[in-house]
This record gives C-alpha cells, structure tokens and sequence, in this order.
C-alpha cells in the first residue's frame, strides 16, 4: 500500500485504496497498525454507500448507537449523522456537534475505541476538523508536571456537555440522561495496545478533576486543554468530498470548525467503534 505521513505527530495517509472493492485481511492488517502508529488514518477519494460504510467500520470491532436516536436517520442506526441539513422541516443530522475539543463517547464507563467519519457533502471553506495527537502533548510535559497529574482523576459529563453545547435543542429525554451517567476517568491514560500515554482531557465534557478545589481544577484543566491543542500537536483536515478518517480516540482529540450554515449543507455520516476497556 502506498502511504505518506500528514503531520509530525499525527496522521497517515493511505493512497489508490478503493474500500468499495473487497479488501484483503492484509490489507486491514496494515491499516490497522497503521493506526496504531499514527492515531489517524485518511483514505481519500471514496464513493461509499451506507452499507459499505457500516461494514468497512465493523472490521475495527463492534460499533455502537449515539445516544441522540433523533440522529440516526440513515437505514443503519450505526450511523450517526452531522448536518446543517433538514427534510421537511426535520434535520437529518447534528448541527453544530463537536465544535469542541473532545474525545468521542469519553463520557462512558467503557469510551469508543476509535471513529470512521465519511465526508457526504461539504462547503467549499470552512468545516474543516482539527485533531490533536495526546501522546505527543503528554510526552512534551516535563517530568515534574506528569508527576502532578498522576493519579488524578476527572468526571466526564454528558449531560453537562449536552447544556452547554446545545442550549437551543430540547432537552436530554429521562432514557438518554439514563444512559449517561457522569464517569470518571484519569487525566492520563495508557494505550491499551501500544503502551504510550496521552493526556485525556476535553474542553466541556469534563466537570471537574476530583479532590481539587474549584479554581485549582478549572484552572488546571484550562492549562492542560491548551497544551493539548497547541499548533504543534495539530493536524488541520481540510475535508473533501469522499474523504473517509478513522482515529483513535484513545490518544487524540479532535474538535470541527465553523463555517457559513446559511450559504452550505456540510453532511458527515460516522460510525463509532466499541471500546474494549476503561481508561487506566
Ligand atoms: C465529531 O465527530 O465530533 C465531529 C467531527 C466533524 O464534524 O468534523
């Protein structure tokens, strides 16, 4: 397979791959560990149907439903749609979801393992998704600073995050708040498979770190959010139509950017990924 590196930290391209051909288990392999190595891998140039989606996804592990069924408006509740678009009236995605930095599903007992979202339709600027590579940002930490986030622990709020980013929507239905409860998770985390630690961090879904005072925790929080986005941990996607990336969320953050929602239709299908362990 022909590849080529996107960024420093983050990110490998794989090139003259048409996923709506069969591919070979050597094939997945090689992504598979690709991933494992770049936290995110982009294959370009993709003429997807839903199915072929859903079932390119399902070869990472099982894939889970979002929480928001409001949004599952495909034939297959794998998928989870992101639009500004509505018909009849009825918005076939999420607006404005992700505009945040964060890890998918962080706010689980059990977080995804990783995402493979599908670029539908897209605006000529604007929309693009920037992803931060963890483990670089927790590698350049220095020592006495990792010392200090050993042990800590923070409580990932769903509902929180709900209030905060879609004050307009209605509210959380007593079954969805039932599905998330607030989590606890530590600020550093160890990959499950390569043993590299990242930081595990997110702009609104955490509430606080506990057995912190208030100001101490957004505080700290704060410093570590901005670390963890700075320019040199961040690869900017500039997506085109028919582009597909699958990351890791167990070492990155990403957060998608604005663009002009009264001018274009952005249109983004992802399959989410089972995580197979907690966060330690
Ligand atoms: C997300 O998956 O959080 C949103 C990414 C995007 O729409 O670019």
């Amino acid at each position: 397979m022909r590849v080529q590196k996107m960024h420093p930290v983050i990110g490998l391209e794989i090139l003259d791959l048409d996923l709506s051909n069969p591919l070979p288990d050597e094939s997945f392999k090689q992504i598979r560990a690709g991933l494992n190595e770049y936290s995110l891998i982009l294959i370009r140039n993709q003429n997807l149907t839903e199915e072929q989606h859903v079932n390119f996804s399902k070869r990472f592990g099982n894939l889970m439903t979002h929480v928001l069924t409001q949004y599952l408006t495909t034939p297959y509740p794998e998928l989870y749609v992101l639009s500004n678009k509505s018909i009849n009236g009825k918005p076939i995605g999420n607006h404005k979801e992700g505009w945040n930095w964060h890890s998918d599903w962080s706010y689980y007992e059990v977080p995804c393992l990783g995402s493979v979202l599908y670029a539908r339709e897209v605006p000529p600027e604007g929309g693009d998704t920037l992803f931060s590579s963890m483990c670089a940002a927790y590698e350049a930490l220095d020592d006495n600073f990792k010392k200090r986030l050993l042990g800590l622990e923070a409580v990932h709020s769903y509902v929180g995050y709900f209030g905060k980013a879609f004050k307009d929507r209605a509210p959380l239905s007593d079954a969805q708040r039932a599905r998330t409860p607030d989590v606890t998770h530590p600020i550093v985390r160890t990959h499950p498979e390569t043993g590299r630690k990242s930081l595990y961090v997110g702009e609104d879904i955490i509430s606080h770190i506990i057995g912190l005072e208030k100001g101490e925790s957004a505080d700290l929080l704060a410093q570590l959010n901005a670390h963890a986005v700075s320019e040199e941990f961040v690869y900017r996607h500039n997506w085109r139509e028919g582009d597909l990336i699958i990351w890791d969320n167990r070492c990155t953050m990403h957060c998608a950017t604005p663009y002009d929602d009264q001018k274009y239709f952005r249109v983004m299908h992802r399959a989410t990924i089972e995580g197979v362990d907690r966060p330690r």
